[in-house]
């Protein structure tokens, strides 16, 4: 396989050839993996070589680059496309999303904006989300590379929504009193990056503490709004989780709404993964009941949705605003209405990026090819499965479990009478052990000053064997650690 100078390949038949069997063997040893390790170690000689290798002036045969990708890369994949991979709430890739990505890089598109079959099929994608999501058909809808980029959207319009569109040439910097933004104890850490890096500062973030089921406690976050409101400050948002990274917990949103009302305050709400609680039948999709009322939605198709990375997306309820706060077209990309240049509105309107990969082609050949009510049953599959890892853990004497499962995540700490910090050290340790044996991947967060042990069902793959497996493993793990 030889490609020739203007970077082509010298006979569109042999690549043609080439790439199938490249693929094809990429898919073996994707089936392959299944079966093996989750995870491994890359040894310390490999990062350091790969440190100190320089940039490649020559280029060098396509072949000896597979195998160096084949060598040094892939058999130090993270493991999220394995089915005992619990550790994080990240997807596990299907293979509708991994056929679109090969068209995605044949056409090469940029979705910024123009006249051509990529946008309409990103509007076609958003507007069946507006649709399975219950928000309006004239919503703002926008694929982004996640739900940390779609909260600082969400977090930009909002401040210029309370502050006014002056201050996108005035800068905030003459703003008297400072904006508040509200968010319970358990919000993502993206809020927080989004609130420092927008300039409001966390300061301003006011964390409200949780009931007994980990919602944010609504008694509270009306005081703090008056508190605040009393001593000058000037309440801007509040934003609820629609399943919270470390309980999988869902605000109550129809009150969430009634306060944002009553106090000018946007709505938004971090639905990352449990957003798609909608279609994963009862007793789950009661969890989403209110989201709709949201001002602003982030979510994304990269967790519960088992698209490739990165495929997250937001809906913005005033559609017009959002193109407001985004638009500035420079003369070279004035609207021109007609042929290529058409194709009104742009999505570069909307957000920071003027290049934009054609993201929404991975989830448009996963809806397409599986359909909503097969992907709501895999999601719903992943709940039974969290619910019966709950289940064992429970009866195991090794463990006790922390929360029950609402969604997906699972928590759960040593049954021990010994003190926290040695209990925290044996949790570190199993978790690690765990994952250097490559049987399953955990991982660990904080609960009541305990390190507890978490797992994050958002895995395509996983069968009630796999749960089966890692509590045995992690059971002989603990009684190993703790003799
Ligand atoms: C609840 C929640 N919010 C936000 C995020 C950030 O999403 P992303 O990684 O797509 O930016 C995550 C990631 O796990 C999450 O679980």
């Amino acid at each position: 396989m030889h490609f020739s100078d203007n970077l082509d390949p010298d006979d569109w038949h042999e690549f043609s050839r080439y790439i199938s069997e490249f693929t094809a063997q990429e898919i073996e040893e994707l089936a392959r993996s299944i079966d093996a390790e989750v995870w491994q170690p890359l040894p310390e000689s490999l990062k350091q070589s790969l440190k100190q290798e320089k940039p490649p002036q020559r280029g060098t045969e396509p072949e000896q680059v597979v195998e160096a990708y084949r060598e040094q890369i892939r058999p130090y994949r993270a493991g999220n496309t394995h089915p005992r991979f619990f550790g994080w709430v990240q997807g596990s890739g299907n293979m509708a999303a991994m056929m679109a990505e090969i068209a995605i890089s044949t056409m090469n598109s940029n979705c910024g904006g123009r006249d051509h079959g990529a946008v309409y099929i990103e509007r076609q994608v958003m507007d069946w989300c507006k649709q399975i999501l219950d928000f309006p058909l004239s919503s703002g809808g926008l694929m982004t590379s996640g739900t940390s980029a779609s909260t600082q959207y969400a977090l930009q319009i909002a401040m210029f929504k309370k502050l006014g569109l002056e201050h996108k040439k005035k800068g905030f910097f003459g703003v008297s009193s400072p904006l508040r933004c509200y968010a319970s104890i358990e919000g993502h850490s993206s809020i927080i990056k989004a609130i420092q890096t927008c300039g409001i500062g966390s300061d301003n973030l006011v964390v409200i503490a949780t009931d007994a089921d980990n919602r944010i406690n609504l008694q509270e976050l009306e005081q703090q709004i008056n508190k605040d409101r009393e001593l000058g400050y000037r309440p801007f948002m509040v934003i609820a989780n629609a399943g919270t990274v470390n309980t999988g917990a869902f605000d109550d949103f129809t009150s969430v709404r009634k306060l944002c009302d009553q106090y000018q305050c946007w709505m938004h709400v971090d639905g990352a993964f449990g957003a798609w609680m909608k279609i994963a039948g009862q007793p789950y999709r009661s969890l989403t009941e209110g989201m709709e009322l949201a001002d602003s939605l982030a979510f994304d198709f990269h967790k519960l949705m088992y698209v490739q990375y990165d495929s997250g997306a937001l809906l913005v309820r005033d559609e017009k605003f959002q193109r407001q706060v985004f638009s500035i077209r420079p003369n070279y990309l004035a609207k021109h209405g007609k042929a290529l240049a058409g194709g009104e509105p742009w999505y570069c309107d909307y957000g920071l990026e003027l290049s934009r990969s054609f993201r929404a082609l991975k989830v448009w050949f996963t809806l397409k090819i599986y359909g909503i009510k097969k992907l709501g049953q895999a999601v719903g599959f992943n709940c039974h499965l969290a619910k019966l890892l709950a289940q064992h853990i429970e009866k195991s004497s090794e463990f006790e479990l922390v929360n029950q499962p609402v969604s997906t995540i699972v928590t759960f700490k040593l049954h021990s009478d010994a003190d926290i910090e040695t209990q925290n050290r044996q949790c570190e340790e199993i978790v690690t052990q765990l994952q250097l044996s490559g049987e399953a991947v955990l991982s660990l967060t904080r609960q009541g000053g305990y390190r507890i042990i978490r797992a994050a069902i958002t895995n395509h793959r996983t069968q009630e064997g796999d749960i089966i497996t890692v509590v045995d493993r992690l059971c002989a793990v603990a009684r190993y650690i703790l003799n």
